[in-house]
């Protein structure tokens, strides 16, 4: 593959990309990486311009995206839902009509999935998706460089997700689906993924060979793990049922007995940001296993790969 194959894509979900493709983004984001450490220039986006879309809170992804940008040449634009007129009703669609003749690419991080959808379909430039109520693609493919950084494939590898069934579930599901490597959710009852997301990985397992499965106990779960990955509790939207959530989560914390099942060099993921005595002790996230901050500064690098490629 070449640089300019993927020009002119969306990036709004994982389960557009090959196997190849995601292979390629991932080769890509490891040299920008280490030319970045080595101060070599690489503006492959010089004089071009994104515009970044924010309906919720944001610390990694806004500034990754900004800092990768200048990187590359470019220039990103932060762009609050407050201070839009899409805050005050313009449509979706005239908003991605207008912002395509003026920038060269879109981030946006916003509540329903269908959104960005349309969004991407009325703009004329490349739109990323920095996370939605369902997916979190970008998040997904800087944690695959990370597994293939710490572990050197996919293949035969197991990573198993613990807590709730929500954007994070579902793009791990889908990223492992692809790239062969087994995947089990584990959830409480009543927090499973979507089952028409399930059933998608299910169908991309089945090309690459990966199990893809989920189920509730945790313990069986976790048996044997190369990658244990939890996740926020109570995402962005759902705060009103925080209070529910800490009671129907309790046995669902990643501690230091439920990891005695991974095996012995298993790594610690977490998407960040963290509750420390929630859905993760202190002493495993700041532990020796834990690779979150490799993990968060792979956004940087992975995203720039997307940008370069796409944009
Ligand atoms: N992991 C992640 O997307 O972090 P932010 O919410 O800080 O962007
Ligand atoms: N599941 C979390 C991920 C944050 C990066 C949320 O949507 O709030």
């Amino acid at each position: 593959m070449k640089l300019y194959d993927l020009q002119g894509n969306d990036f709004l979900t994982l389960a557009d990309y090959s196997k190849e493709e995601l292979m390629y983004l991932i080769e890509l984001a490891i040299d920008l990486k280490e030319k970045q450490k080595l101060g070599i220039p690489h503006r492959l986006l010089e004089g071009k311009t994104l515009g970044m879309i924010f309906e919720k809170s944001s610390t990694r992804t806004r500034v990754s995206f900004e800092a990768g940008m200048f990187q590359l040449g470019g220039h990103a634009l932060f762009l609050s839902k407050d201070d839009l007129q899409m805050g005050r009703g313009e449509t979706i669609a005239d908003t991605a009509k207008v912002l395509s003749r003026y920038v060269d690419g879109m981030m946006v991080r916003t509540f329903a999935h269908s959104i960005i959808e349309e969004l991407a379909e009325n703009a004329t430039v490349p739109v990323i998706n920095g996370l939605t109520n369902e997916y979190h693609p970008c998040q997904v493919l800087a944690d695959l460089m990370t597994i293939y950084e710490k572990k050197g494939s996919f293949e035969g590898k197991k990573l198993t997700y613990i807590g709730d069934g929500n954007n994070m579930a579902h793009s791990l599901m889908i990223g492992s689906a692809i790239m062969g490597m087994d995947c089990v959710i584990t959830t409480p009852k009543g927090y499973e993924v979507d089952q028409s997301i399930f059933a998608k990985a299910q169908e991309l397992a089945g090309k690459s060979g990966a199990k893809i499965e989920q189920t509730h106990d945790v313990v069986a779960a976790c048996k044997d793990a190369d990658v244990i990955y939890t996740d926020v509790w109570t995402s962005m939207g759902w705060e009103d049922e925080n209070e529910k959530r800490l009671k129907d989560f309790a046995d669902y914390q990643v501690n230091e007995a439920l990891v005695l099942h991974a095996k012995d060099d298993y790594s610690f993921f977490h998407c960040l940001p963290a509750h420390r005595e929630e859905e993760v002790t202190a002493a495993i996230i700041d532990g020796p296993n834990s690779v979150v901050f490799d993990e968060a500064e792979n956004r940087l690098h992975a995203q720039k790969a997307i940008l370069a490629s796409i944009m």
